[in-house]
Order: structure tokens, then sequence, then C-alpha cells
């Protein structure tokens, strides 16, 4: 199935005699954001999942995300294009792991990334994404511990922008931001010494990025760590006409769309989700066509998370 206008008809007509809205992540493929009806960042799909008037939501993201608007709107009928889109990072920590670090911590406040299956949610206190992490955790009374999971490198963005102490964090990481590594984006950066650096606290790099402007290599202001929402409003903001974009390279495609006169380069262009690709033109229309894949959380389960969820969508609003 190629993605002609043809196939974008038939995907709308079929999403409108349905009443399905079609949410993307901008991960996904540029003919996937092209065809939906929002296109956002893991914390905005989650809002507008929750808000919708439509009874179906079909989600062209990974599978913790259509779980989250399952969780939100348990009355609603969730499909997602290819089920066995999963997360590398969602999989660094069980329930079973987080039972037995809660139980060496119990008096701590447990906020998960949304990042993390919805077992994992149940046995969380809030819920974050990286656009508003730093505002949850600000959220939570200085004097008690916080358990921070599943993503390292978001704690240590999230640590050092709180001037936390009492912070725990999880070891689990991102294959695919883990693998855009600080010396890439060093060279990168020293050789383009005019354009700005916008980095998602997910990789491993935005420590370095942060240390070398610390140290007056880069002078701050040209290193800004975003979410992938952020991302876009700071393209609209942006004063140089060069950008070095340390995230997945589905993003570039909003990018692009949102500040056409500026040069937007992937510091690494071999950073793909192989998860977040699982959802293509072919996948998307046997979804609408055929009612799969259809999200199903046990509803003692989703009962348990959804308080966690519902504070996550709250904060930073
Ligand atoms: P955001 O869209 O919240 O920045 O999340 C990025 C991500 O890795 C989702 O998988
Ligand atoms: Fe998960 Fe990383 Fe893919 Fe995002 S880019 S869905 S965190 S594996």
């Amino acid at each position: 199935v190629e993605a002609t206008p043809e196939w974008a008809a038939e995907v709308k007509r079929l999403a409108r005699q349905r009443n399905a809205t079609i949410l993307a992540h901008n991960y996904q493929l540029p003919e996937i954001q092209d065809v939906a009806d929002h296109v956002g960042d893991s914390l905005a799909l989650s809002r507008i999942a929750a808000e919708a008037p439509e009874g179906t939501i079909v989600f062209c993201g990974v599978h913790f995300m259509a779980e989250t608007a399952k969780i939100l709107s348990p009355e609603k009928t969730v499909l997602i294009p290819d089920q066995r889109a999963g997360c590398s990072l969602a999989d660094s920590i069980t329930a079973e792991d987080l039972r037995d670090w809660k139980a060496e911590h119990p008096d701590a406040v447990v906020v998960s990334y949304v990042n993390t299956t919805a077992a994992v949610k149940g046995l969380t206190d809030i819920c974050c994404t990286s656009s508003n992490a730093v505002d949850v955790v600000a959220s939570i009374d200085p004097d008690r511990d916080v358990l921070f999971l599943p993503d390292q490198f978001l704690g240590a963005h999230v640590k050092r922008e709180t001037g936390r102490e009492n912070m725990h964090i999880w070891m689990g990481e991102c294959h695919v931001h883990a693998g855009i590594n600080g010396d890439e984006l060093n060279d990168q950066a020293r050789a383009h010494p005019d354009a700005e650096l916008f980095v998602h606290p997910e990789c491993g790099c935005a420590t370095s990025a942060l240390y070398l402007a610390g140290e007056g290599e880069f002078p701050a202001d040209r290193v800004h760590i975003l979410s992938t929402g952020g991302m876009i409003d700071a393209a609209r903001a942006a004063k140089s006409n060069q950008v070095l974009v340390a995230t997945e390279v589905g993003m570039l495609h909003q990018l692009r769309k949102a500040a056409p006169g500026i040069d937007f380069q992937a510091v690494n262009d071999r950073a793909a989700c192989k998860y977040m690709k699982m959802i293509t033109p072919a996948a998307l229309l046997r979804c609408l066509e055929e009612n799969r894949d259809e999200v199903h959380v046990d509803p003692e389960t989703a009962a348990k998370a959804r308080n966690s969820v519902q504070r996550m969508i709250e904060i930073g609003n």
C-alpha cells in the first residue's frame, strides 16, 4: 500500500464513517503524520485523547501511548494499527521491579514517565512526560524522597533542573536516544558554530551538551533541552537559520513544516525507532477496515493507573 492521495482519502473516509479521530506522535512516518487529525508529543496527545468527542481513537504511536488513552477513556474504543509497536524504555522496568524498589523506600513518592506499562502506572503516584517532568517533581513536598523511573537521562535532567538531592533514579534508557552520542553532538556543534541545538532529555548526550555549555564551549543559549512538542515551539522562536536536532528522526517532518526557512539537521540520521515505524500506511488502512488492533487494559489495572495519569495531564497545562 502506497501513501497516495487515494489512500489518504480512504483513510479519512473510513475514520469519519466510524466516528474516529486519528492521533499521530511526532516520530511517526511523515505520511502518517500528514493524514492524522492531530500530531503532537505524548502529553498533548494524552490530553486530546481524554477530551476527544469521538467514540474511537486510532493511536498512531507506540503501545503505552494507546494504553494511556484507554486508561483515560475506558468507554472509548482505542485502536493501534500494530500492537507489536512496543518501547524499549517501557520494557526497562516491570511491575515486579517497581514493587521491590518501593519496598526499599516505603515513604517515597513514585514518579513514572508515561513510557511505562499500565501495570507500572498502577503502582505510581504521578506520571509525567518529558514536557512536564520538571513541574511534576517540583510539585512534590521537598521533604519526601522521590523514586523517578525508568529513564536515567530524563531523571538526571530533572534532578539538575530542580536541584533535588532526594531523588532516586532508575537506570533505564531508550535505545534510540541513548545511541545519539555526545561526541557526535559535540563535533557537529563545533562544526556549526551558528546553529542552535535541540536535544531531547532522553538522550545520553543531553548531559554532555549542558556540560560543554557550562564550561563555556558553547554559549548556553544555543542549547535547548526540549520535549518533542517543545521543539516545535522553539523552532517557531529560533533566531538562527540552522538547528541541529538530537532526537528520533521522525521529528524533522513537523519541524520543517513549522519553520520552513530553517535548515534542520539530525545529529544522528540513523536514530529511527523501529517501533514507531511499524505504523505503516498499510497498517493504518487495515486498522480502520478491520477494527484492529484493539487495545484492552484490565479494568482493575486501569482504575489503579487512572489517578497517576490524571495528575499528569493536569500538571504543566
Ligand atoms: P515526547 O513526545 O513526550 O517528547 O516523548 C518522546 C518519546 O520518546 C516518546 O516515545
Ligand atoms: Fe520508546 Fe525510544 Fe521508541 Fe520513544 S523512541 S517509543 S522511548 S523506544
